[in-house]
């Protein structure tokens, strides 16, 4: 189909006559300059489709994040080469080598910065793109399999930040991989083969630095590759990104659009333009963490794991570990997997929300988690002991299925409610269920990292 013209504003005119001066129109190339922009143009185009829906341009629908966490896996890719020219991964020399990366070799440091805060940036944006295709209804039909793509590029982002995590061999690194490895143990039948595997042996050492660098520089970046391919692919093959429109308006058949260059590449390049100033600035200000050698035989008070698991180590402290690491995790898993197979009432693409229906009842599960969260984690904390009540009853009842069907029960008790008192329809009242657990899940995490001090014990953090 002919791409239709569009009406251009001052600024994306101006844009268009920058791009026009680096890649002209005219298909028959006259000076060998104007022959290499073509085939510039042309390379560009084999990576790109050709043509974009014009609404698809504004930045309110996507934010540029799934650009963004494009833009930081490739700067991952660059300063992990530069990395892996200085560090050495064996327990004996991976703190000396990254002390001489950040001493010695030039830019080490700063190098060092931008890869520890990029890849921290990356799970948070990451997540924020899931939320956002989330909250548009990008996992309707015909992207509910790209949905499942991303679900497997977040384990990957996790993975590499996990594994990069051990590498330079210090009290933090060693610690926080022996608390969150260790936790394995705990999953019925294959527990303690599953942490020796991951591991190479019972504790923490050469085979485990060797096991995670294999992991973190061969394994992840070649799925990483494979899997953004493949993710890209089906975002063009759904005919590009979901249309916005208003909750009543109904999805067009034939959306007007307009061509990708320079109208999508010249925002992309924006984003990733500031972006990368962004990380270059806050790397340049704030150094990456390095604490004193690994001691395996002096651990941290409090040891806490990563942030981004933060929410589940909090969840260990109010629950049995086979619920906390396992049974709920695992519900989650399934529960996030399943989400664009359920049968809905209505194709919401492209609406935030769903409908206004929609955005109060997200709003009043905001506001549930809000209260019961904080209400739980400091009821557990002080008052409530199920364990000592329920004396002679295995932990793994008192502490583990008692408290997680009650929890259950409040759940489903609250989206009978809200969906009897809103006559609310499928999309709507799951909504509300993933908002419900989102916003816990946010508070549970924010509790791991600034609430717990010495022993885990609740704190104030100032
Ligand atoms: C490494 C991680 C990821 C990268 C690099 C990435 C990249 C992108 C990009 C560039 C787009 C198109 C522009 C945009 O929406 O901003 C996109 C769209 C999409 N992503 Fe991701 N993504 C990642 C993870 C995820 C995750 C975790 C999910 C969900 C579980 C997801 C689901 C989708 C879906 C369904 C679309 C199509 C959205 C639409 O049509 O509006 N992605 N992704």
């Amino acid at each position: 189909m002919k791409p239709q013209k569009r009406q251009s504003s001052g600024i994306s005119k101006c844009f268009h006559r920058i791009f026009q001066s680096i890649f002209p129109d005219p298909l028959i190339p006259k000076s060998e300059q104007e022959r290499k922009r073509y085939l510039l143009k042309n390379l560009i185009l084999h990576f790109r489709p050709a043509t974009v829906p014009e609404k698809t341009l504004k930045f309110s629908l996507t934010w540029g994040l799934g650009g963004m966490a494009a833009s930081l896996i490739i700067l991952q890719f660059g300063t992990g080469l530069l990395l892996k020219f200085v560090y050495k991964p064996i327990p004996v020399a991976a703190y000396t080598s990254i002390q001489v990366l950040q001493n010695e070799v030039m830019f080490g440091q700063l190098i060092r910065n931008i890869h520890h805060w990029c890849a921290n940036f990356l799970v948070l944006i990451v997540f924020l793109h899931m939320l956002r295709v989330f909250f548009t209804g990008a996992f309707h039909p015909p992207r509910q399999f790209n949905w499942i793509v991303g679900l497997g590029l977040f384990g990957l982002v996790l993975t590499a930040n996990f594994t990069g995590y051990l590498l330079p061999y210090d009290q933090l690194a060693y610690w926080a991989v022996t608390v969150s490895t260790g936790v394995l143990e705990y999953i019925p039948g294959i527990g303690v083969l599953l942490q020796e595997m991951v591991r190479g042996g019972s504790d923490i050492g050469p085979a485990t630095l060797s096991i995670f660098f294999a992991i973190h520089t061969a394994m992840v970046p070649f799925g990483l590759i494979i899997l953004m391919s493949f993710h890209f692919w089906r975002t063009r093959k759904a005919g590009g990104l979901v249309i916005p429109r208003a909750p009543q308006e109904e999805i067009k058949e034939k959306p007007i659009r307009v061509p990708t260059l320079p109208n999508l590449l010249v925002r992309e390049i924006v984003t990733a333009i500031v972006l990368l100033a962004f990380i270059l600035v806050f790397a340049m200000v704030f150094n990456a963490p390095l604490e004193s050698k690994a001691n395996p035989g002096l651990s941290p008070n409090p040891t806490k794991a990563p942030w981004y698991f933060s929410g589940i180590q909090e969840m260990l402290m109010h629950f049995h570990p086979f619920f906390s690491l396992f049974i709920i995790p695992i519900l989650m898993m399934i529960a996030l997997l399943c989400l664009p197979y359920i049968d809905y009432e209505s194709n919401t693409s492209g609406v935030w929300f769903g409908s206004f229906k929609g955005r109060k009842m997200a709003l009043v599960a905001a506001i549930t988690a809000t209260i019961a969260t904080p209400a739980g984690i400091l009821a557990d904390e002080y008052m409530i002991d199920l364990a000592a009540w329920m004396q002679g009853v295995p932990p793994s009842i008192s502490n583990g299925l008692i408290p997680f069907m009650i929890i259950l029960v409040g759940i489903i008790g609250f989206y009978v409610l809200i969906k009897r008192k809103y006559s609310a329809t499928n999309n709507e009242a799951i909504q509300t269920l993933f908002v419900l657990f989102l916003v816990s899940f946010i508070i549970l995490t924010v509790t791991g990292v600034w609430f717990r001090g010495i022993g885990m014990k609740f704190v104030l953090p100032f």
